[in-house]
């Protein structure tokens, strides 16, 4: 067993740096390491929703370089140096964005599966 920290399950951790929303956060992440996961788990933006982890359903949609993506299918590692747009960063303070608001007025659901389709 090893003792370097860096080091869990035989693959080397690494710090990368994602601005998120307009804020950069400095992460450690594993190789296989989500963005989906960075976001939630290590950033605490839970508005992205980690539904299907199969590419399928589009509930972890979001902006990577202001192009759609899905973050349970992108390696955290690819982002570094990245700007990474969540459902949170949509609004500008009390005003929500226009997608935002046609969720609301027509009450659309937190996966977004059923507009997919
Ligand atoms: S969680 Fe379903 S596409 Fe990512």
């Amino acid at each position: 067993m090893t003792s370097d920290p860096s080091r869990r399950n035989g693959a080397r951790s690494r710090s990368i740096a994602i601005c998120v929303n307009d804020e950069w956060h400095d992460v450690t992440v594993r190789p296989r390491h989500m963005l989906v996961e960075v976001l939630r788990e290590m950033i605490g933006l839970t508005g992205t929703k980690d539904g299907c982890e199969q590419g399928a359903c589009g509930a972890c949609t979001v902006l990577i370089d202001d192009d759609p993506a899905l973050s349970c299918m992108t390696l955290a590692l690819d982002c570094d140096g990245k700007q990474v747009r969540t459902v949170e960063g949509l609004a500008r303070g009390e005003q929500l964005s226009a997608i935002q608001q046609a969720f609301l007025d027509h009450g659309a659901i937190q996966c977004g599966f059923c507009q997919a389709c």
